[in-house]
């Protein structure tokens, strides 16, 4: 697969369908579950934080369990439906959160708008590092403090046999694993350090949440 034709599959994954966004909203309990209790993990390491920015939010999910967590949250999402869908989410929900249509990419907010930002099951869709380059940069720039990050890890079984599938039959997957330390890379460039690595299981997993802290 070309870059071209991985990033124009990165930009079909944007939700612009309600068909699509509300597929979202119906995953494996279990799955979500899981999922959320990465992200609680991951709130273990954050010092004075109060406000989050959730980007992408998707139809919700995460900003809602932020809210009620007690984080004054917003989140956006480059899909007319996941905004849709995540307003009318939050609504339902009884909580109090600002949704908004943004392109995680050109974020439209100052500097050092929230005190942490998430960026959730992104990532591995991003196909080349100017694309990666582009976001991290858009996230570290609006934070004040924290940049919480998903990736999938190339070390895991699932992305090994991924790998090998791509080169035994030439078909590669849509989901690029990428390695901590070309993340690190990144988040070094705009002066931000690891702060903690979290997988969402002990060894075996694909997704991992990494906590990232501005240096000073
Ligand atoms: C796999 S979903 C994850 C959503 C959410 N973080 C969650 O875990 O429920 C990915 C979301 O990213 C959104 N998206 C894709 N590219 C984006 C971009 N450049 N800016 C903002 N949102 C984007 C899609 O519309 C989709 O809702």
């Amino acid at each position: 697969m070309t870059d071209i034709e991985n990033a124009e599959n990165y930009k079909q994954r944007i939700k612009h369908t309600r068909q699509a966004a509300e597929s979202y909203t119906r995953r494996k309990q279990s799955k979500h579950d899981a999922e959320m209790s990465l992200i609680r993990s991951a709130l273990d390491h954050l010092d004075g934080v109060e406000t989050f920015l959730d980007a992408p939010c998707g139809t919700g999910r995460a900003t809602i369990m932020l809210t009620r967590l007690g984080y004054r949250t917003t989140g956006v999402d480059l899909g007319d439906a996941a905004v849709a869908v995540a307003k009318q989410k939050v609504k339902e929900a009884g909580v109090v959160a600002d949704i908004e249509k943004a392109d995680l990419e050109h974020l439209p907010y100052d500097e050092d708008s929230f005190d942490a930002t998430l960026c959730f099951r992104l990532y591995h869709h991003f196909p080349n590092d100017q694309i990666r380059r582009r976001a991290i940069s858009a996230l570290c720039r609006v934070s004040k403090k924290y940049v919480l990050i998903s990736y999938f890890s190339p070390l895991s079984p699932t992305s090994v046999r991924r790998r090998l599938r791509a080169s035994l039959f030439n078909k590669n997957s849509r989901q690029v694993a990428t390695s901590l330390s070309s993340i690190k890379d990144l988040f070094h460039e705009q002066d931000y350090h690891l702060v903690k690595n979290i997988p969402q299981r002990r060894f075996l997993n694909t997704l991992h949440l990494a906590v990232f802290k501005a240096d000073g």
